[in-house]
């Protein structure tokens, strides 16, 4: 099949998977045809709408993105958090569907209490807000979020995460599968994910948020918390050979309040993989940083958006880059890209997983292979400008992708198989190669998700 047949065979199979509420489009489906057990793939899952948000927007479809964000807001909680099993004000739902009753249509959403192992979606309202300011960018739509109900949702999104409770960092202390990851995969504590998303997501709120009396405090709490949380994910985060070797020469146990092991990190933590693995002009940002626990997976959504969004800087954006070029058939194999490197295997597995018959090594969540990713390494590839990469990681993507119906995810070392539980015809698959497609023949599309650097 053709390159171009690709392309608007993956709009068709996009808009086959518009979900429509009062007459009027408000989303797609997880998959349009989930196959095995349906599970919850029959709903819109918010983060996965992001890519269909950008991929409509490119098409001048603002209206979709328009109506999501409304009935999305509308669906946002406001239960002051008396029953500790219902959400806290401020959250946004993992995913909803649209009901029937008295033949009356209505939204149901899950804000984690239906979802499997009954996990919050920190990354939801996070990801709204990024989408947000995207849909405004793209369409200069500003009367939306002069509305009241815009500026309060933002700010109720803001009060929940910017609120004190037992932390002494920066970064946001989540559960363990809080975002893409949903599942135990002892991303617990300060993920980079997370702390990615929530630093583009406060970037966003500044653009937001009017610039009021009303506002001024809010505004004020976003800017103090972006400067610490720059610094804390740029200084301590960051891992390359040099970083490396300080780390390994750490002296442990240090008291008080200027010393260099910060966080107490034992070099004997070090794993045996990395000291080889790390190529010598390449750096990432480390998957998570807690007391005592480093933890030194690679994470591509965190990396590549840290891109993205500029929270690393052009000299770091570089080194990412370096390490996904050196390590190509690691992180990228047969299929753009791995969700994390390495898996978790053996005993670490039992432990960390919790014995996860659908995460073992080198599938799922654990260090299988997501064409999701495709558009953010073909994002950072342009930001970057190393457009080979981009060209090469596409050219992978579509050697398969439609023959193997848009898989969720890829399985094995080097992404050679299908996922062994993988959904087809995956929207966020379609989506994320549309959004790749465009980024590369339309670089502004990238704006939409990109911040200056500060
Ligand atoms: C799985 C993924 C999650 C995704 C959902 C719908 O639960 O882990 O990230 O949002 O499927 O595609």
């Amino acid at each position: 099949m053709k390159k171009h047949d690709l392309v608007s065979e993956a709009r068709t199979l996009l808009e086959k998977s518009i979900i429509y509420y009062h007459g009027r489009p408000i989303g797609t489906v997880a998959a349009i045809n989930p196959g095995l057990s349906v599970l919850n793939y029959d709903q819109c899952f918010v983060r996965d709408f992001v890519l269909s948000a950008l991929a409509f927007l490119s098409n001048n479809q603002p209206e979709i993105v328009r109506n999501f964000l409304i009935e999305t807001l509308s669906l946002q909680s406001h239960e002051p958090n008396i029953d500790s099993f219902k959400p806290g004000p401020g959250l946004m739902p993992a995913s909803f569907k649209v009901e029937l009753q008295d033949r009356e249509e209505y939204l149901d959403a899950d804000f984690g209490e239906h979802a499997i192992a009954k996990v919050p979606p920190v990354d939801s309202c996070l990801w709204w807000l990024i989408l947000l300011r995207a849909y405004v960018k793209a369409t200069g739509d500003i009367s939306l979020i002069h509305q009241r109900e815009f500026q309060q949702g933002i700010k109720l999104i803001l009060q929940m995460c910017l609120v004190h409770r037992f932390a002494m960092y920066p970064t946001m202390l989540v559960p363990d599968g809080s975002f893409m990851i949903d599942r135990r995969m002892g991303v617990y504590e300060h993920p980079l994910e997370i702390q990615v998303l929530f630093y583009a997501a406060l970037r966003a709120s500044k653009e937001l948020l009017s610039a009021n009396e009303e506002n001024a405090s809010c505004i004020c709490g976003v800017n103090q918390r972006l400067a610490s949380l720059t610094y804390h994910l740029r200084q301590y985060y960051w891992i390359d050979l040099n970083r490396l070797n300080e780390i390994y020469r750490f002296k442990g146990d240090e008291f008080g309040k200027e010393v260099a092991n910060r966080f107490n990190i034992y070099a004997d933590s070090i794993p045996t993989w990395l000291t080889e693995w790390l190529p010598e002009t390449g750096g990432y940002l480390a998957g998570n940083l807690g007391p005592g626990r480093m933890d030194f997976r690679f994470f591509t959504v965190g990396n590549l958006m840290a891109i993205i969004t500029s929270l690393a800087s052009k000299q770091e954006s570089e080194c990412i880059m370096d390490l996904i070029e050196q390590r190509w058939s690691d992180l990228v194999g047969y299929m753009p890209m791995k969700i994390c490197f390495p898996a978790l295997e053996g005993m670490e597995w039992r432990l960390i997983t919790g014995c996860d018959p659908k995460n073992i090594a080198w599938s799922y969540h654990n260090g299988g292979n997501w064409p999701v990713l495709l558009w953010l390494l073909v994002g950072a590839a342009q930001k970057t400008n190393r457009l080979e990469l981009a060209y090469k990681a596409i050219e992978l993507a579509e050697n398969r992708l439609m023959r193997d119906e848009w898989p969720e995810y890829y399985d094995g070392k080097n992404g050679r198989l299908i996922g062994k539980e993988a959904r087809k015809f995956q929207t966020w698959t379609i989506a994320g190669y549309l959004v790749a497609k465009e980024i590369i023949s339309n670089p502004m599309y990238l704006e939409l998700v990109c911040f200056d650097f500060d």
